[in-house]
């Protein structure tokens, strides 16, 4: 699965908590400007495998390439630096923070590259601009979501990894979510997505992989157009 277009490339990773292992081998690519959607059980290991990617988890075998390059193992903010940015499930804000001061804080480009960054942000998040002084704790949770995905744009990323984006929002946000992250696909953003929300993961991504027993157990095209229930029942039965 590995075309010459793929930027991401994990090969035979395993990875885990100090004696729980939960990764067993997984493999997987994502290629420029690809949609990609991790499916699974919960606690199938989905976040643990976001967090390797990102260095946040040490993975104990196996190989991640980013463009190319090895990051399998390397630090966080090294991983992060070369445009490899996670947005997670507990969306980490500074809530007593206002929307623009946890903006600032995703970038790490210096003068006016973030001024530009900012304008971006603030253009494709108008609601985020009106509220760019308020508070985060005082926002509802799918404007969060927005400020946690705006933040993650601050650092101009080449590849996003979103875990559970509508994960706890209302469902009037959900489609918004769905249309952030096809917004974000339409300007060439590569992205690897872990969702609960299977009609949200289908109608945004191009690929689902399934994680089970801490390997991608299938992978299939969103467009061959397996019924809802039917990945359910992958994922479960
Ligand atoms: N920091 C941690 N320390 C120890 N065990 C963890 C930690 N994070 C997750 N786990 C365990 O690893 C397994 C996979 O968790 P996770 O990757 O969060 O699954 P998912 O995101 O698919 O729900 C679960 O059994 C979970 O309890
Ligand atoms: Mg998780």
């Amino acid at each position: 699965m590995a075309t010459p277009d793929a930027i991401l490339v994990a090969r035979g990773v395993e990875a885990g908590y100090a004696k729980k292992q939960i990764l067993f081998g997984l493999d997987f690519s994502v290629s420029r400007s690809e949609v990609v959607a991790l499916l699974g059980a919960n606690g199938s290991g989905k976040s643990t495998a976001l967090n390797t990617v990102s260095g946040f988890v040490r993975p104990q075998a196996g190989s991640i390439r980013f463009e190319g390059a090895e990051i399998a193992g390397k630090a966080p903010h090294r991983i992060f630096r070369l445009g490899v940015v996670q947005v997670s499930q507990a969306r980490d804000l500074f809530s007593e923070m206002s929307v623009e001061e946890n903006l600032r804080l995703g970038a790490w480009v210096r003068g006016g590259e973030v001024a530009r960054l900012l304008d971006g942000v603030y253009q494709s998040f108008p609601r985020l601009a009106e509220r760019r002084r308020q508070m985060v704790r005082l926002m509802s949770g799918g404007e969060q979501q927005m400020v946690a995905i705006g933040r993650a744009l601050m650092a101009d990323p080449r590849i996003l990894l979103l875990d559970e984006p509508s994960g706890g929002l209302a469902p009037s946000f959900v489609a918004e979510i769905a249309a952030i992250i096809k917004a974000l696909k339409a300007r060439g953003i590569a992205m690897l997505i872990i969702e609960q929300n299977i009609k949200l993961a289908l109608s945004v991504a191009d690929r689902f992989l399934i994680l089970r027993d801490g390997r991608v157990s299938q992978q299939h095209d969103v467009k061959a157009g397996m019924r809802e229930e039917e990945i359910v029942r992958r994922i479960y039965l």
